[in-house]
């Protein structure tokens, strides 16, 4: 049984579908904050599972201890439940590292006296920073956090990399996500964003849908081939796919040390303005968009290296910009039905 927590959110929910598609049992644990468990319906009609939803707050280890006794069969748990909000965590910094600190703590602690042999961490990019080595390896070194959320991941994974240490049985592996768009070909599950988007895709899907007035996009006298900025947009069901494979890995003792990192993108760049074109062609939706100032704290260009999530965990993306537009968009249109 693998416990995924932070499963009702985006990529957490993509995450159960993959593995239920490849035979595991999963148990969820979302104190659903930023999340709706109502999302894990769109995972039963797709998987014919109704996977069981622990909700509490994983700062609170006596309540969070129940999951435990209650799953004794857990070998794995995968860890995505944390705040990331970009901007919310420059305007509450505190309030982040007490809530993905010490909730990621409580997990370690309480995987520690159970004894769950099997962690994976989500991580992101965003611990790179504003890095000039592209495309950016596991061997780059972190960057300055451009933010308090991205500093939780930074410190997230120096606490892991101690626990393993300490605790040389526990198999950990830290997934630096580039940036995750698109939904589940059936429409049945997507990103759902509380408060206005911030991030580029659900931003187009909410101008095009209406939502929003118009698109501004953040510079575009940056030195890239069309002056806007370079992101490795990855499918979730290619990220949830390669949480599976890493979970595979470890159960099957391919480990050659206890704490491994993977980058987890496609390993191109797309720019903001091709990934407007992109949904235009896509979907045949005009998009209504201006060309504004530079976003503070944006870099101008990051992509992957994910040669080692390839060789190391055999796993390779399906799937590409266009065919996060179309799914994107068709979670949208099923929404707002
Ligand atoms: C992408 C590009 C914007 C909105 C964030 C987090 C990172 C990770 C992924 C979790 C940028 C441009 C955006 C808009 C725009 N999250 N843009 N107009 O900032 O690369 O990464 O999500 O791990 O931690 O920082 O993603 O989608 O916000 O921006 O022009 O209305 O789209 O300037 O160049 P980002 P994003």
């Amino acid at each position: 049984m693998i416990l995924v927590t932070g499963g009702c959110g985006y990529i957490g929910c993509h995450t159960i579908v993959d593995l239920l598609d490849n035979g595991f049992d999963v148990i969820c644990a979302d104190s659903n904050i930023r999340s709706n468990a109502s999302i894990l319906e769109g995972v039963e009609k797709i998987t014919g599972v109704r996977v069981k939803n622990y909700a509490v707050d994983l700062c609170d280890k006596e309540a969070s201890r129940q999951i435990f006794e209650e799953n004794p069969s857990i070998v794995g748990i995968i860890h995505f439940a944390a705040l990331k909000s970009v901007p919310e965590s420059v305007d509450q910094p505190l309030w982040y590292f007490r809530n993905n600190l010490n909730s990621l703590l409580t997990v370690l602690e309480l995987q520690a006296e159970y004894k769950v042999p099997n962690f994976i961490f989500s991580s992101s990019c965003s611990v790179y920073g504003n890095t000039k080595e592209l495309p950016v390896t596991e061997d780059t070194a972190f960057g300055e956090a451009e933010c308090p959320y991205a500093r939780t991941k930074q410190i997230g994974e120096q606490i892991i990399t101690d626990f393993a240490r300490k605790y040389a049985k526990t198999n950990t592996i830290l997934l630096r996500y580039f940036n995750p768009a698109g939904a589940h070909e059936s429409a049945l599950i997507g990103e759902i964003s509380y408060g206005a988007a911030q991030n580029l895709v659900p931003v187009i899907t909410q101008t095009a849908s209406g939502k929003r007035k118009e698109l501004t996009v953040f510079g575009d006298d940056y030195n890239t081939r069309d002056g806007s900025c370079i992101r490795d947009y990855i499918h979730v069901m290619d990220l949830a796919n390669a949480h599976t494979k890493a979970v595979q890995y470890l159960i099957a003792g391919k480990q050659q040390h206890n704490c491994e990192v993977f980058n987890l993108g496609i390993g191109e760049g797309v720019t903001v303005l091709e990934a407007i074109n992109a949904f235009e062609k896509e979907t045949g939706v005009k998009l209504n968009y201006k060309l504004g100032p530079r976003r503070p704290g944006d870099v101008e260009s990051i992509y992957s290296n994910y040669e080692l999530a390839a060789s190391k965990l055999g796993w390779q993306p399906k799937r590409n910009i266009e065919d996060i537009m179309r799914t994107a968009w068709a979670w949208t249109v099923k929404q707002n039905a």
